[in-house]
């Protein structure tokens, strides 16, 4: 495996820790981006982030500069014709991939792998603008690439099984935690992770607890941020995007509608910790938060709102086959810090009182974003997650 030389397109957030993550495996990394300031700046932030880790004795220096050295930064589409598997991480724009598909694949030879690293465009549609659609498959790594250890495959439905298979072998083998994901809109975790979000939202819009609170609620129950300091961190104009994509992508299913709230942040630039001001007020690198002020009841009645509709989604997504059980788990866990996994929540709590809290959460609204998954309904009664 190890001989294979990997290219890669775009040098940017993405790009440039992806490059960094096949270096360290040891291949050979060409890097692609037609803005040779872009490249400079991703092969200089990488010779800092080397460095401090020779600092702090976790990377010698001849491992350091051995890595460096295999990345060829370079502005030449052409240097990119012996490479086995190219990832392209440019502009999220349809258009704009698939020509740069078709492009690639007169590059290229027959047996190169062209994958795609987007998180909400089709991989299908991607691989429909190639002669050979067979050898395309998403890989999508989380930011940053090099720290995050989930990477969700992604067939198109025109991949090749052995392509899919190999392509998962090779991520692996680069010490990422893979799982297989249907190409689907948000593929598991963007899709998944949805009702954290938006569940949390729904409780603060409607008066019921305070965004502290809420936040405080779900970090009682295991998850390492709250959802309004964690949309702070990710960024308003990120995280809306994301779930606007998804809304509409599955027809505008109100499962998924996104809110004004989160809206009307991205609309006055208040896009969360990097400038300065998202749900929270961020002054001299700390937080101005408010004292939680609601009981103990509350926070868990709202912690067990928001984790009943993530249960929700995951069964949704088991049923309508989005990826395995254990692939569910796993790329929640390991995606986005979740405490557990949603499906082993579901047994922990009894299938039957989440179908329970669905139904007295939609009786009472009326709105389709509650309505209980089928699969949990036909379970009530039964064990099948463990
Ligand atoms: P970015 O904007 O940081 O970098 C994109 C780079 O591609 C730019 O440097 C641009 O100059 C270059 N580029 C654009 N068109 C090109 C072309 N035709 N040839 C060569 N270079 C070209 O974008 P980012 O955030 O790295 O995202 C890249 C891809 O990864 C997108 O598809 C995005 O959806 C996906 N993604 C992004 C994540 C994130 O958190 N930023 C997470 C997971 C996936």
């Amino acid at each position: 495996m190890l001989e294979k030389q990997i290219g890669v397109i775009g040098a940017g957030t993405m790009g440039a820790g992806i490059a960094q993550v096949a270096a360290q495996a040891g291949h050979r990394v060409v890097v692609v981006d037609m803005v040779e300031a872009v490249l400079e700046k991703a092969k200089q932030q990488l010779a800092q982030s080397m460095s401090k880790r020779v600092e702090k004795q976790q990377l010698s220096i001849d491992d350091s500069l051995a890595i460096q050295q295999r990345i060829v930064w370079t502005n030449d589409i052409q240097r990119l014709s012996s490479c086995a598997l190219v990832i392209e991480a440019i502009v999220e724009n349809l258009g704009i991939k698939q020509r740069l598909f078709s492009e690639l694949e007169q590059l290229v030879s027959n047996d190169c792998v062209l994958a795609t690293n987007t998180s909400s465009l089709s991989v299908t549609s991607i691989a429909s603008a190639c002669s050979m659609p067979e050898r395309v498959v998403g890989i999508h790594f989380f930011n940053p690439a090099p720290l995050m250890a989930l990477v969700e495959i992604v067939p198109a439905i025109q991949s090749d099984d052995t392509v899919v298979q190999h392509t998962q072998v090779l991520i692996s083998s680069w010490g990422k935690t893979t799982v297989l994901a249907k190409d689907t809109p948000g593929f598991i975790v963007n899709r998944l992770a949805r009702p954290f979000y938006s569940e949390a939202i729904r409780i603060y819009e409607e008066g019921i607890a305070s965004m502290e609170s809420i936040d405080e609620a779900m970090r009682r129950v295991g998850f390492k941020m709250g959802p309004f300091e964690l949309m702070d961190l990710i960024g308003h104009d990120v995280n809306y995007t994301v779930t606007e994509t998804v809304w509409q992508s599955f027809y505008y299913d109100p499962r998924y509608t996104p809110s004004f709230v989160q809206k009307r942040l991205v609309e006055a630039k208040w896009l969360g910790r990097k400038t300065g001001r998202g749900f929270y007020k961020y002054e001299g690198g700390q937080t101005i938060r408010k004292d939680v002020d609601c009981s103990d009841d509350v926070l868990k009645a709202v912690a067990e709102r928001i984790v009943v509709m993530l249960i929700n989604e995951a069964a949704h997504g088991l049923y309508l086959g989005v990826a395995s059980k254990e692939d569910i788990e796993l790329a929640m866990q390991k995606g986005v810090n979740y405490p557990k996994g949603l499906l082993h929540w579901a047994d922990e709590w009894g299938v039957e009182r989440c179908v329970s809290m669905l139904d007295s959460l939609y009786s009472r609204y009326k709105e389709d974003r509650y309505r209980c998954a089928v699969l949990l309904r036909d379970m009530v009664g039964h064990v099948f997650f463990n």
